[in-house]
Parts: C-alpha cells; structure tokens; sequence
C-alpha cells in the first residue's frame, strides 16, 4: 500500500495507537502532521520521524484548535488529504463501574469524547468542502458494535465504561451520518474499530479475552496501523461511510 504524497493530519498522534500510526503512515510514504493535546508527546515522535512529519498541539474540544492544525497541515504541505483521529479524552473519574457512574460524568465524558470527535467532523467536513475533498477516519471500538462481554473483567480492577459504549456507538453512527450529508462534495468518512490492544493488562484480562478470539488473542497496534494504511491508500477510494472492524473475530 503506497501513501506516497498523501498529507495526513493525525490527532492523538502521542498515544498507544497513535504513535504507530504515525510510524506506519510515514513508512508508506505519507507526510503527517502529529497533532495531540500533549504536545510534548508529538515533539518526542516528530524527532523519532525526522522529516516527513511536523508537530503541533491540538484540542479536538475546541474549533479554533483543530482549524489551526487543519491550517498547519496545508501551509506545510499544500493541502490535507485525510484527517485521522485517535484521541482519547476522558476526565480523572472516567472508568467507573456503572453504579457507581456521577451524571455529570456520564455527560463531561460524552461531551469530550464524542462531542469532540462530532467537532473534527464538522470543522474538517468544512474545510474539506472548501479544499473539493478528503477523507475522515475515526477510531471508534467494537464496543460501539457489540454488549460488553462483563465476565472477562472478573478479578481485575478494570470495566468496560458506560459512558464509552455511547460514544464509540454513538461515533460509528454519527460517521455515517457525516459521510452522507458530504457524499456530493468528495468527503468521505470511514471508522476503524480495533479490538483490545495489549498494552501490559492484567495476565487474567489478556486470557479471559483470548478465549473469545481466533489464534491471535490481544492485538498489537501495528495490527490496526495495517488497516489504517489501507483505507488511506488509493486501493480503498470507494470505501465511504463504513467502520471496518479489526479484532481477530472478538465480535463473532
Ligand atoms: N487501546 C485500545 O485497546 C483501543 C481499542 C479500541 C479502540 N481504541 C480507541 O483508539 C483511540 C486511541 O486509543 P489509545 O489506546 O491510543 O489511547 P491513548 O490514551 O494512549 O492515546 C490517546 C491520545 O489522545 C490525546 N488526547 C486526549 N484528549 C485530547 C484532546 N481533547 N484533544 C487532542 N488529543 C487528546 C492524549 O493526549 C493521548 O496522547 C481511542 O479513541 C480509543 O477509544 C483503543
């Protein structure tokens, strides 16, 4: 798959997943610009990638924010071909089992996550009207397709949170709503829903979940950078308003 000359404005780009897509995109060839709340987590990866890459900081809570970075990625590059978001704001009490979940969490975490994603949407729907064209990815989840499977959290401190089985449920249907609503003006929008990562959680959690899966288990990130670089590389231009699910058969 061959990204050669496609301008990428990555946000998240300091996290998990982030920092190897970043990785993935400028080995097939794609100029990125690193955008994360964390700014110095994109400095780090900007020097680690040299330069095909820029980094800047971004909050995908506000307009101003992400219109920069939009604004950003065109100066150094002539135009933004694809916007990919993989943030992932939560706030200090995020994570709670469902009883015991504040109201005015449950609305601060939708608020975040999913009225920022919503936020992306719109801003760079609007610049991409404007440019004649691009193409949105959003990272959503397989839990935004499927009940949360409770028993594999049994005798961790980890859940599966409330509030992130509306947002990534809630990402993957206002996707397509967005793709329809720019169909005529060449803006696509895609998600990509990995399943669980394995980023050192407990041994109990890692064999619970396999149980559920193919021979793989937990993936690794690049199994999702994989995916990603695909659905920007040419081989994917039809693919519009779909959320391509990427879990070793965790959802069968
Ligand atoms: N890790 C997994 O197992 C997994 C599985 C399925 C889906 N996902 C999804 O993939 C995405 C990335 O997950 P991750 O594990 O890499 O998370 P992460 O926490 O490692 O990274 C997320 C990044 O988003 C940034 N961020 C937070 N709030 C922001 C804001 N307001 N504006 C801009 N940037 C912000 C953070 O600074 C961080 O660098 C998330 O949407 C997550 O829901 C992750």
């Amino acid at each position: 798959m061959n990204l050669d000359g496609v301008r990428v404005l990555l946000i998240g780009a300091g996290g998990l997943l982030g920092k190897d897509f970043a990785k993935a995109l400028v080995a097939a060839g794609a100029n990125v610009m690193l955008a994360d709340k964390q700014q110095q987590a994109v400095d780090a990866v900007q020097t680690e990638l040299g330069d095909k890459t820029r980094a800047t900081g971004i909050d995908i809570t506000n307009a101003e924010s992400i219109n920069t970075a939009l604004a950003l990625t065109a100066k150094a590059w002539g135009a933004v071909d694809a916007v990919v978001n993989t943030a992932y704001p939560r706030n200090a009490r995020y994570g709670k089992v469902f009883e015991e979940v504040a109201y005015g969490d449950f609305c601060e975490n939708l608020n975040l996550h999913l009225g920022g994603y919503f936020l992306v949407m719109q801003q760079a729907g609007a610049f991409f009207r404007q440019q004649g064209g691009g193409h949105i990815v959003n990272i959503a989840s397989i839990y935004g397709v499927m009940a949360p499977r409770f028993e594999i959290y049994d005798n961790t401190p980890m859940t599966m949170p409330v509030e992130y089985a509306a947002i990534k449920s809630g990402l993957i249907h206002l996707s397509r709503y967005v793709a329809k609503y720019l169909k005529d003006s060449g803006v696509r929008v895609n998600c990509l829903s990995p399943g669980g990562i394995f980023d050192h959680q407990p041994e109990a959690f890692v064999e619970a979940y396999a149980k559920h899966t193919g021979t793989i288990g937990m993936l690794a990130p690049q199994d999702i950078s994989a995916a990603l670089v695909f659905l920007l590389s040419p081989a994917a231009r039809g693919v519009n308003g779909q959320n391509l699910v990427i879990d070793d058969g965790f959802t069968l």
